[in-house]
């Protein structure tokens, strides 16, 4: 067999030992190298057209070179010539994970971060894709923005879930309306309060983004509440980190049931993203269900859990506020704990539409909007 070598790639049985420019040598595998050959991508579709499956033989480098800042191979069999920039390779010298532009750190925040909710205009929204991407990174870092003057219509949301996902239906449907219409005759209508809860928890993948557009809300009372669990769970980390890691390694079972429907999934209270931090929390106490962990694993789970469930009733968290006509509160469910205070009301309408759109085709649309991809052009 014929190899030539330039002298400064080493091969080994399994791929070979690159110079990169920086001074410093890669290991790279040989199968890696043959299956992102520039060209396995379609340049249109930018999908790989190449199939790795179809190779008889373990791919087998005939001549390499290093020259003009790109490694060169032929492949021995087929002769399929690879051409790999250095600068695409240092990318993947050291098996760190692809950087990611919507991996974005969190901002924990508090009961007062009332006025400093990210606010954009809807109508400006619509027509400007570089407010879109402050909009999402408002999401990606605090997990709520408000949407300012919206539509007083159904397309209004429509419009607006539509900028960063498709709607994402839930067992309940694409939309869920919350209506109360008080008439003043009706004096001893009373609305309970709703506990702090993320949505929807019975589900395989609770829906991500959530979206409640206000249409009225001419009510006294019944003000929001809404927390970072971000903030909660790294207190708890701090203060008790038994607790936290019982709450974030336990799966515990969330379920949704009645005559036609038999809802289950097991979830973790503290949700923990690929680095190990905080990402999320996941708590319904209306859909918490009954516990089939062993009851001696009870003896310390709940205490942690009673821990964890009274400090997100806690005065240093909750933000209250009144969500007026015209606003739109959009939030990560996987984060933001909501929930409502009781009201009393003897006149006045509330009505609230909502939907939700995935978290991952929303940290898509970012992506999309601050960077140009792997495969541009
Ligand atoms: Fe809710």
């Amino acid at each position: 067999m014929d190899i030539s070598l330039s002298h400064v790639v080493r091969l080994t049985d399994n791929g070979m030992h690159v110079p990169l420019l920086d001074g410093t040598t890669a290991y790279f595998n040989n199968y890696w190298l043959r299956d992102n050959c520039p060209t396995s991508f379609d340049s249109q579709t930018r999908e790989r057209t190449f199939d790795i499956f179809h190779e008889a033989e373990a791919p087998r480098p005939a001549r390499v070179e290093v020259t003009d800042g790109a490694l060169r191979i032929e492949w021995a069999g087929s002769g399929h010539l690879t051409r790999h920039e250095l600068t695409f390779l240092a990318g993947y010298s050291k098996g760190a994970p692809r950087p990611d532009p919507a991996d974005l750190p969190r901002r924990a925040w508090y009961s007062d971060h009332y006025p400093a909710i990210a606010r954009f205009p809807q109508p400006e929204l619509l027509k400007d894709k570089a407010l879109v991407a402050r909009w999402v990174e408002a999401m990606l870092v605090d997990g709520v923005a408000i949407i300012t003057g919206m539509p007083d219509s159904n397309e209004g949301l429509d419009d607006l879930a539509r900028l960063i996902g498709h709607i994402r239906p839930t067992f309940f449907g694409e939309y869920f309306d919350v209506r109360t219409h008080i008439k003043p005759t009706n004096l001893a209508y009373t609305a309970k309060a709703l506990e702090m809860h993320t949505d929807t928890p019975a589900e395989d993948v609770a829906p991500g983004i959530q979206f409640l557009h206000c249409r009225a809300n001419s009510v006294s009372g019944g003000a929001n509440l809404f927390l970072d669990g971000v903030a909660v769970a790294n207190d708890l980390k701090r203060e008790f980190p038994e607790d936290f890691k019982l709450l974030a390694e336990t799966d515990v079972g969330y379920y949704c049931e009645h005559d036609h429907y038999d809802m289950r999934s097991r979830q973790r209270v503290i949700e923990l993203d690929e680095h190990g931090e905080v990402s999320g929390v996941t708590i319904s106490q209306h859909m918490f269900d009954i516990s089939d962990l062993s009851q001696e694993f009870l003896d310390r789970f709940y205490p942690a859990f009673c821990r964890f469930g009274r400090m997100l009733q806690s005065d240093k968290y909750l933000m209250r506020f009144r969500l007026e006509a015209t606003e739109c509160i959009v939030f990560d469910n996987h984060r933001i704990v909501h929930g409502r205070a009781a009201y009393s009301a003897t006149e006045g309408d509330r009505y609230l539409r909502g939907c939700y759109t995935d978290r991952g085709e929303m940290r898509s649309t970012y992506r999309a909007l601050t960077t140009e991809g792997r495969f541009k052009g």
